[in-house]
C-alpha cells in the first residue's frame, strides 16, 4: 500500500516536470513579434539571422536619423516620410542630434515601441553596431541606409538585412580624378573631412587619397575633421589657411563644408575657382549654384533620396526575397556642363 502511494507521487512529479518543460519550450518558440520568432528582448534571442519580417502592409517602420540639420539630412528625412505615406506605412522618426549614444538609445526606444522593422542611418560605424545587435536581440530586422557599420561587429545578411548606400570610395576617387585633370596633376590640397568614424568620411578619404597618390605633383598639405558642417568647414579652413597660404585646391567630403571653405577663402582675399580649385561631394542646390557662379569646380552626387529604394527593399524582404549585402546607390557628377539643368531636381 505504502509502495503504491510512493509510486503515484513520483509519477505525478514526473508528469509535472515534463509538462513544465513542454510549456517552457512552447513559450520559447511561439512568443513572437510581427517580425520574427523570438524570446523577446532578453539578450538571448533565438530568432532568425537576420530576423524575419512577415508583415507586408500597414508596417510600423522605425527610422533612426543621425542628425536632422543641413540640406542633405533634411532631404533624406523628407524622402523617407513621403515614401512611408505613399506606401500607407507608419514612420516613427527619431533624431540623434549627432550623438552616437543618443542614437543607440533612440533605437532602444524604437525596439520598446515594437516597430516591425528599423531603418538606421548610423552616425558612426563602431558605436552603432551595438544598436544593430540590440535590435537583433529583440528579433527586429534592421536595414542600414546611407552609412554602414563596422563589419567586424555586425554584418549584413546576418545581424542586419542589408546596407543601401553610395560607393563612398568611388565618390572620393571621382573627385580626385576631376581635380588631377583640372590642375594638370599639380596641386597643394587641403582636405576637409567629414565626421570621424563615419563610413562616409573614412571611405571618401581613402578613395581620394589613394587616387591622389597616382599623380606625383599632387600633395595633401593638411587634412582635418570639420564634421560635415558648413560653419565648421569655414572655421577649419580659416585656421588652415593661416598655416598653408600656398594652398591651391580644397577637397571637402561634402558640399556644406565646401561652401564654408569658399566663404573662408573669400574672406582671406583668395578667389575660389581661380586661385584655389574647390571640389566636393553631395550635389545640393547651393553647390550647384556655386558651380554656376564659378566658385566650385565639381560635386560628385551622393543621393539623399532613400525613401523609394528603402521601402521597395523592405517589401522585397517581407516577401521572402534574398537580398544582396550591399544595394549600391548609383550617383552622377555635376560640373559646369550639367549644373544648370539639374538645379530644379536638387535639394
Ligand atoms: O553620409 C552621407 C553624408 O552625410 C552626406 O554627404 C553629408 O552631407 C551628410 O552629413
Amino acid at each position: 500500500m505504502k509502495l503504491t502511494r510512493f509510486f503515484h507521487l513520483n509519477i505525478s512529479a514526473l508528469f509535472i516536470i515534463v509538462l513544465g518543460g513542454l510549456l517552457l519550450t512552447a513559450c520559447g518558440t511561439s512568443s513572437s513579434t510581427s517580425s520574427g520568432g523570438s524570446t523577446g528582448n532578453s539578450g538571448t534571442s533565438s530568432c532568425a539571422s537576420p530576423p524575419k519580417l512577415t508583415k507586408t502592409t500597414g508596417l510600423k517602420v522605425g527610422f533612426s536619423q543621425n542628425e536632422n540639420t543641413g540640406p542633405w539630412r533634411l532631404a533624406e528625412t523628407k524622402s523617407m516620410q513621403t515614401e512611408a505615406a505613399a506606401q500607407g506605412d507608419q514612420l516613427i522618426f527619431t533624431d540623434a542630434q549627432s550623438s552616437a549614444s543618443k542614437q543607440i538609445s533612440d533605437v532602444d526606444s524604437l525596439i520598446a515601441q515594437k516597430v516591425d522593422i528599423i531603418v538606421l542611418a548610423p552616425l558612426t560605424s563602431e558605436p552603432l553596431a551595438k544598436a544593430v545587435q540590440d535590435a537583433k536581440a529583440a528579433c527586429i530586422p534592421v536595414i542600414l541606409i546611407d552609412r554602414d557599420v563596422d563589419h567586424k561587429l555586425a554584418s549584413p545578411n546576418k545581424d542586419y538585412v542589408t546596407f543601401i548606400g553610395s560607393d563612398f570610395i568611388q565618390q572620393g576617387k571621382r573627385a580626385a580624378d576631376w581635380l588631377i585633370q583640372k590642375t594638370n596633376g599639380k596641386a597643394k590640397v587641403i582636405e576637409l573631412e567629414g565626421t570621424t568614424g563615419a563610413t562616409a568620411a573614412t571611405n571618401r578619404k581613402t578613395g581620394f587619397d589613394n587616387e591622389i597618390k597616382t599623380a606625383s605633383g599632387m600633395t595633401i598639405i593638411a587634412s582635418q575633421d570639420a564634421d560635415f558642417n558648413r560653419d565648421k568647414g569655414r572655421q577649419t579652413m580659416q585656421t588652415l589657411l593661416q598655416a598653408h597660404p600656398d594652398v591651391t585646391a580644397v577637397y571637402a567630403h561634402n558640399d556644406e563644408m565646401a561652401i564654408g571653405a569658399i566663404a573662408a577663402l573669400k574672406a582671406a582675399g583668395k578667389k575660389p575657382g581661380k586661385d584655389v580649385i574647390v571640389v566636393s561631394i553631395d550635389g545640393e542646390k547651393d553647390a550647384l549654384n556655386a558651380i554656376i557662379a564659378g566658385e566650385l569646380g565639381t560635386t560628385v552626387q551622393s543621393s539623399p533620396f532613400f525613401g523609394p529604394v528603402t521601402f521597395q527593399t523592405i517589401k522585397q524582404y517581407a516577401g521572402g526575397q534574398k537580398l544582396d549585402d550591399w544595394i549600391v546607390v548609383k550617383d552622377q557628377q555635376f560640373t559646369i556642363d550639367n549644373a544648370q539643368q539639374n538645379l530644379a531636381s536638387s535639394f
